[in-house]
C-alpha cells in the first residue's frame, strides 16, 4: 500500500518508514528541510515537502495515499497550546480527506496523556478535558464513525533506542548538570517503555489491520520503577544516586519535574491479543546498560 507518513524524519517516524518499506509498502514522507528530504529520499521513500501548517500539501498527499500515519509533532514546550492546535488541525485535515473511504489513519499519542497512578489499558478513555492541550487521539477517533479506519497509538513516555533524544537523554543531562542521578521520594513511580523498532512495527500493524476506533498501547514493559532508571543512569555516568525531598524536586528537575513524577503503568495485553504484536527488542534498562546513551 501507499502510505503517507508525517514525522518521517523523526526518531519514531523514521523507524516507521523503515518498517513499512521492509514490509513492501510504498512510503511518501513529509519533510520540512533539505536535510530531512535528502535523508528520507536515501531510504527509498518519496518526499512531500512541507510543514504541518501547509494544509493543502497534507490534503493532497493524504488524498493520493491508501492511508496516513501521523507521527509529526511540534515539541515546543514553551508554547504547547500552539503545538497541540497544529496537531489537531492536521489530524482533522487528514480525517476529512479520508472520510467515507475506509482508509486507515494512525496517529501517535501517549500513555502519559491518559491517567496517572492507576494501571491503564486500551479500554481506558482519554480524560476529558485533557490534562494538557494535546488531543491527537480524540481528534482522530472522532473519524472512526465517519468511514475512516482511525486508530491511536499510545506510546510509552520512554520510546528508547539509539538516536533517542527524548525523556531519558533529558534525565541523563540533569544527572550530569547536578553531579548525581536522582529520583523523587522512594522512586516508586513507574514509567512504561518500548523500543522504537517495536513501536514502529505496531504503527505498521495498526495501519494494515486494526479496526476503526482502537486505542493501542506501545508499551513493552508495563512500568519500570523510576528509582531503577536513576540507578542505571548513575551507574552509566559513574555518579552517585540520590532521593529528592519534595522541596528539592524543582531545583533539580526544573520544568521537567512534572514528567519525572509520572506514575503511568500501562498494559499492552489487548494490543498484543488484537494484533499479534510481540516486542522483540531490548528493554529500557538493558538499552541503557549497552552504553550508547552515555557517549556524547
Ligand atoms: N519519543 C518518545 O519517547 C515519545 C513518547 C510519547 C509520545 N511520543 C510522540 O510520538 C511522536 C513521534 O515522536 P518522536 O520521538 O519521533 O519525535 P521527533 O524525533 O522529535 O520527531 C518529530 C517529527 O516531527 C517533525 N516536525 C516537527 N515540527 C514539524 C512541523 N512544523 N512540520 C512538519 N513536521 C514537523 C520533525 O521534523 P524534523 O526532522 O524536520 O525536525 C520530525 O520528523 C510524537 O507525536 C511524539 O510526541 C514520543
Amino acid at each position: 500500500m501507499r502510505v503517507f507518513v508525517t514525522g518521517a524524519t523523526g526518531f519514531i517516524g523514521s523507524a516507521v518508514v523503515r518498517d513499512l518499506l521492509d514490509a513492501g509498502h510504498e512510503v511518501v514522507g513529509l519533510a520540512r528541510s533539505d536535510e530531512g528530504a535528502a535523508s528520507l529520499a536515501a531510504t527509498g521513500a518519496e518526499v512531500a515537502r512541507g510543514t504541518l501548517h501547509d494544509l493543502d500539501i497534507l490534503r493532497a498527499a493524504a488524498d493520493a495515499a491508501d492511508g496516513v500515519i501521523h507521527t509529526a509533532f511540534i515539541h515546543d514546550f514553551a508554547d504547547f497550546a500552539a503545538s497541540g492546535e497544529a496537531d489537531r488541525v492536521a489530524i482533522k485535515t487528514f480525517g476529512e480527506v479520508l472520510a467515507g473511504s475506509g482508509r486507515p489513519l494512525v496517529v501517535a499519542s501517549g500513555t502519559g496523556l491518559i491517567s496517572q497512578g492507576t494501571l491503564i489499558t486500551e479500554e481506558t478513555d482519554a480524560p476529558n478535558p485533557p490534562p494538557i492541550p494535546r488531543v491527537s487521539e480524540q481528534t482522530a477517533l472522532e473519524f472512526a464513525d465517519r468511514g475512516v479506519r482511525a486508530t491511536a497509538i499510545r506510546l510509552a513516555p520512554s520510546v528508547h533506542g539509539e538516536g533517542d533524544h527524548g525523556f531519558v537523554p533529558q534525565l541523563i543531562e540533569f544527572a550530569r548538570q547536578n553531579g548525581a542521578a536522582a529520583y523523587i521520594g522512594e522512586g516508586a513511580n513507574v514509567w512504561p517503555s518500548v523500543h522504537r523498532f517495536d513501536a514502529a512495527r505496531l504503527f505498521r500493524l495498526a495501519f494494515e489491520s486494526a479496526p476503526a476506533g482502537r486505542r493501542l498501547h506501545a508499551t513493552d514493559e508495563q512500568g519500570i520503577p523510576f528509582r531503577q532508571i536513576a540507578e542505571t543512569i548513575g551507574a552509566g555516568l559513574g555518579l552517585p544516586v540520590k532521593s529528592l525531598a519534595p522541596d528539592e524536586v524543582e531545583g533539580y528537575f526544573g520544568w521537567f519535574a512534572h514528567f519525572a513524577a509520572i506514575d503511568n503503568p500501562a498494559s499492552s495485553a489487548l494490543t498484543r491479543e488484537w494484533l499479534g504484536w510481540r516486542p522483540e527488542h531490548v528493554g529500557l534498562i538493558e538499552d541503557l546498560e549497552a552504553g550508547h546513551y552515555f557517549t556524547k
